[in-house]
């Protein structure tokens, strides 16, 4: 692959990215804020459907788990419809992307990817809103994640009568990949009542380190995640003082935890190859193989960071199939 090759992506697609890439620099100031106000204006939300029959067979719902740091949920239920064979679904508990910095449940890429999930499975989908950086750094985002799993395992009612909260799975893409390795690691030392962790779904997740690596400097240009934006958001993000080898960020690095003997659940790994960040996420894949992890790599060599934010790329579909049966798998194993 030379540094010239582009991926093969419609013209459609390469325009929202660059649209979504100007969001970026036009928010953020030069003092390092992030001017929410402006981004309100532009980061287009989209309301809860709470009734089920108009809208793809999915009904949506926001739920509010603790107001003083603003943690809440959209809850996506699949109608009866779609799962009447089904009593016990299983619950995807997902964090979205946005380099920790930007986006929600409710911004209209999200709200969309958790429906088709919901819909395809099916499933029943938390997409949690986690605080931001950089008005909140490390570990503000992890500790909302666990506070998030207490939450549900205490209030198993609120996911509604068809949710089984021991077959729970842990889904992020970008940040919200990072967000859920961490988040699973600190989970395996909670003691929950009812709640299980049985997989992780793992798509393009942010990881780095102070090293440049080849695929970061062969796609220094990609739309979404070039290095100025990977890095000003891990500046944004790691505690005063530390560096790019922080454990958060080069979690296979020298200051890393041993995982060998983490409970660590069965992962689903995606990757692109026009994604800058593909060789940190494949340094992942390997540490969890040598730690003795299961996990599983899908790997689209023709992909760029956040894809799946297009439905109808056979990509997207065909990775929707591929968590499907890893899903089934998990779940089939338990008993
Ligand atoms: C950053 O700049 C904005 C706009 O100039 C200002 O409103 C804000 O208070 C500044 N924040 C800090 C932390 O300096
Ligand atoms: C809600 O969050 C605050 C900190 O922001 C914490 O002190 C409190 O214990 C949390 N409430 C519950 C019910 O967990
Ligand atoms: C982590 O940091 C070390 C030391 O800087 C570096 O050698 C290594 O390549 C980095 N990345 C990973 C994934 O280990």
């Amino acid at each position: 692959m030379s540094s010239t090759s582009k991926p093969n992506i419609s013209w459609m697609v390469r325009s929202s990215m660059s649209i979504l890439s100007i969001i970026f620099y036009i928010t953020r100031r030069s003092n390092d804020t992030i001017n929410r106000r402006l981004l309100r204006l532009i980061d287009w939300k989209i309301s809860p459907n709470p009734n089920s029959k108009s809208i793809n067979g999915v009904s949506s719902s926001d739920v509010m788990v603790n107001s003083t740091h603003n943690l809440w949920f959209r809850l996506f239920i699949p109608s009866s419809t779609t799962s009447t064979a089904i009593s016990s679904l299983p619950v995807i508990i997902f964090f979205h992307g946005g380099g920790f910095a930007y986006l929600s449940p409710s911004s209209i890429p999200y709200h969309f990817l958790c429906q088709l999930f919901c819909r395809s499975f099916p499933a029943i989908v938390v997409s949690v809103n986690y605080r931001l950086i950089p008005e909140h750094r490390f570990p503000s985002q992890y500790e909302d994640g666990l506070e998030m799993l207490k939450f549900l395992d205490r209030n198993i009612d609120v996911l509604g009568k068809s949710a089984d909260i021991t077959k729970c799975f842990l889904a992020g893409d970008s940040a919200g990949g990072n967000l859920i390795h961490h988040v699973a690691v600190r989970a395996s030392l909670e003691k929950f009542q009812m709640l299980k962790l049985i997989g992780l779904i793992s798509m393009q997740p942010y990881f780095g380190g102070e090293e440049r690596t080849k695929s970061e400097i062969r796609l220094k240009r990609a739309p979404l995640c070039s290095m100025d934006k990977t890095d000003w958001c891990w500046k944004m993000f790691l505690p005063d003082g530390s560096n790019r080898d922080h454990e958060s960020c080069n979690v296979s690095g020298p200051n890393a935890m041993d995982i060998s003997k983490v409970d660590y659940p069965n992962t689903l790994l995606l990757v692109g190859g026009f994604d800058p960040l593909v060789d940190w996420q494949k340094r992942y894949y390997e540490w969890l193989r040598k730690s003795g992890k299961e996990v599983e790599l899908i790997e689209y060599a023709n992909m760029i960071h956040c894809f799946y934010y297009f439905p109808d790329l056979p990509e997207t579909s065909q990775f929707i199939s591929k968590v499907k049966d890893f899903m089934m798998k998990q779940m089939v194993n338990m008993n």
